[in-house]
């Protein structure tokens, strides 16, 4: 029986945070700017505090300035958007970061497009998407879990994929769409596939390329795989198991690993593939907003 590589992104990320870290130091002692990112927490959503706080260590440990602010559940918007305005006027701040999700009186929308275009380090703005989907990315901000899960695929397959399909399952903004732009400006062929998708196992089998993002635990089979298939998981999905008769919780992806590991050439595990790389492409866009914001780079 054939295995799979395992595509490791807890190393790749690594690797890319110490090459920032260096370009973080040399930016210091060249011009004197040290990149600044505000993150910015609404209530107590414990997975985001989680999240809030490996983005913090990371940005730390790249010698970034580093601040977080932690608003309480019932914070208005009002509050919330003049916290933005003031972070938008920083000029130690280079990236902004409203975690999501937010409490449900806060809108979203609003919020996230609030955030100055060029500070917009996790790319919702408009102006990014827009950027992105003309293949304008010269200066535009890219989603950071995309962005990550392109450079693995780039590992395996080279950064020209003319002639592959890719099927990318899931069609959010965060995820779905973003990857969809950056694919196809690699000439690969896509498919994005979603909840009304007609036999979604077939549409699955016909790609060379999978990006699962939607969601559901360990969804993806062997018997949806096309040979040889490039699979990127981005679920994090919380399951409960029991083991020894005890209930205890565990992180798994939209892909099941194991059974597709039997088919596929190369798949991300969940933890340490997709996720740790997504914190990075984080420190990667707000090291280049620095830049960019000197006129360095664009
Ligand atoms: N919540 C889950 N993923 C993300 C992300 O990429 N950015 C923000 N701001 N919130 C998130």
């Amino acid at each position: 029986m054939t295995t799979a590589k395992r595509i490791d992104g807890k190393a790749k990320a690594e690797q890319l945070a110490e090459s920032i870290t260096e370009q973080t130091a040399s930016l210091l002692s060249q011009h004197g700017i040290t990149p600044g990112l505000a993150v910015v927490i609404i209530g107590e959503d414990p997975a985001s505090q989680v999240y809030v706080r490996n983005k913090k260590r990371r940005a730390e440990s790249c010698g970034f300035y580093s601040v977080q602010h932690t608003l309480p559940v019932d914070v208005s918007q009002r509050d919330v958007l003049k916290l933005i305005d003031d972070l938008n006027l920083d000029d130690a701040v280079h990236g902004i970061l409203v975690q999501l999700p937010l409490p449900d009186h806060l809108d979203e929308q609003t919020i996230t497009q609030s955030i100055a275009p060029t500070k917009d380090v996790d790319g919702f703005h408009f102006i990014n998407i827009g950027k992105l989907t003309a293949g304008h990315t010269a200066d535009a901000f890219v989603p950071c879990t995309p962005a990550g899960c392109m450079l693995m695929i780039e590992d395996e397959l080279g950064p020209d994929l003319s002639g592959k399909n890719a099927v990318i399952i899931g069609r959010s903004n965060i995820v779905g769409k973003p990857m969809a732009s950056l694919l196809m400006q690699r000439h690969a062929t896509i498919t994005v596939a979603h909840s009304r998708t007609r036999d979604l196992p077939q549409v699955v089998r016909n790609a060379d390329i999978v990006v699962a993002a939607v969601g559901r635990p360990n969804m993806v089979k062997a018997d949806w795989v096309k040979p040889g298939a490039v699979i990127i998981d981005v679920g994090i999905n919380r399951i409960e198991q029991k083991i020894d008769g005890e209930t205890k919780s565990r992180l798994t992806g939209d892909v099941d690993y194991d059974d597709v590991c039997t088919v596929a050439g190369a798949v991300t595990p969940v933890p340490g593939g997709v996720g740790p790389m997504t914190i990075t492409m984080l420190m990667f866009n707000t090291l280049r907003s620095a830049r960019l914001s000197a006129g360095l780079e664009g």
